[in-house]
């Protein structure tokens, strides 16, 4: 590494992760945090030897920072507009969580600002980095499983109602979460349904709110249609007890492919005769696998949020952008916006899909 960088975390919930990372990352110089629960920041800032002076309850006084170059915002969804403008106006490069934003005019004014500030906005998407997701998108990118024809994408997971109410209960409102299920928990879920099938074309959709008691659902069931002619579909819930899997179904003309929690459980390929390669695939990529380098430690992909926050930093020192760019987290959130107008309406929502500007 040519040199060290500052790099601040602000949002102590999953940015516990960010700090976690960028303590351990190399070319990380220090890491300074910020909550505004000041109870939680120094809990978090002793357990990771932050030192006192690189805490702060105050984000703008952290931005004035001159030694800090990058930022997670890692604070409720509906402010990541706002705390990632700060930074970008601030001089800092941007590593943001997801989703981007929970509306698609925020996002755009996000990444206006990204290039007019020259500095680089990523999009927390680790699900990405999971080594059987990279072996599903290459054996789908290489022409591999053939024509594509169904994908079938679904989260079943479970959250009491005490996870609702947590932190002033953001995640239960369209005002901070931008929606329920689909916009939290499930957008990892689209994400890594159109980075592996392409482009959608459209959507259809229905939402409930089944057991919570919130205003956002906490179910939804979507027809998709890709621009590819394939179609699928895609299930969130976190009504599902006790909590089940993420699972992942493709299938082309030429084989199947089926993940399961970020992991392969079957790949059937026609011209795989007596399916010996299968056996090597989810012997690597499989539960339990192990990961596809392994003979080789320098060739591990990095993975998870530690793998993020190492490349956002490598980013910085390299100059050149981030691995998931900021653009790459848009188009989720206009799936997902696309959903709810579905659902809403009763009909057929098709893309590209412009949301009534805010108010
Ligand atoms: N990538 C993932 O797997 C993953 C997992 C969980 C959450 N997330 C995302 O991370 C974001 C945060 O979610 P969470 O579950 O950690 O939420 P959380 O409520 O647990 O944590 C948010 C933190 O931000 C702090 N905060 C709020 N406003 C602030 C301000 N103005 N300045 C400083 N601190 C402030 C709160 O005190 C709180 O500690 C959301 O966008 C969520 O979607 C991503």
């Amino acid at each position: 590494m040519t040199r060290e960088i500052g790099y601040a975390v602000s949002g102590l919930g999953v940015g516990r992760s960010h700090v976690a990372s960028a303590v351990k990352a190399k070319g990380c110089k220090f890491v300074a945090i910020c909550d505004r629960n000041e109870e939680l920041l120094h809990k978090l800032g002793d357990e990771f030897g932050i030192a006192p002076e690189n805490r702060y309850t105050s984000y703008e006084e952290l931005l004035r920072r001159p030694d800090i170059e990058a930022v997670s915002v890692c604070t409720p969804s509906g402010m990541h507009r706002d705390h990632t403008v700060m930074a970008l106006r601030a001089g800092k490069h941007v590593l943001t969580e997801k989703p981007l934003e929970i509306r698609l005019d925020r996002i755009d004014e996000m990444l206006r600002v990204a290039e007019e500030e020259k500095k680089f906005l990523g999009c927390v998407f680790q699900n990405r980095l999971a080594p059987a997701n990279r072996k599903m998108k290459e054996t789908i990118d290489c022409g591999r499983l053939g024509k594509l024809i169904t994908g079938n994408f679904h989260l079943k997971w479970y959250r009491d109602e005490a996870y609702y109410g947590k932190n002033g209960g953001w995640r239960a409102t369209w005002a901070m979460n931008g929606g329920g299920v689909v916009m939290n928990q499930t957008i990892h879920t689209v994400d890594l349904m159109q980075w592996l099938m392409g482009p959608v074309k459209s959507v259809f959709a229905k939402t409930g709110t089944y057991t919570h008691p919130i205003e956002v659902e906490d179910t939804a069931v979507a027809v998709i249609t890709f621009e590819n002619g394939a179609i699928g579909t895609l299930i969130g819930t976190t009504c599902a007890y006790p909590g089940l899997e993420v699972s992942i179904q493709i299938h082309g003309a030429k084989g199947s492919m089926y993940g399961k929690n970020n992991k392969l459980e079957l790949f059937k390929m026609a011209d795989d005769e007596g399916f010996a390669e299968e056996a090597s695939v989810l012997e690597q990529f499989g539960a339990g696998g192990s990961a596809p380098a392994a003979a080789d430690p320098s060739a591990l992909p990095k993975v998870g949020h530690a793998g993020q926050v190492q490349d956002m930093i490598e980013a910085v020192i390299e100059n050149r952008p981030p691995m998931i760019q900021g653009i790459e987290g848009r188009a989720s959130v206009e799936i997902v916006q696309a959903i709810y107008e579905s659902a809403r309406t009763g009909k057929e929502v098709f893309l590209p899909f412009v949301p009534p500007a805010e108010g």
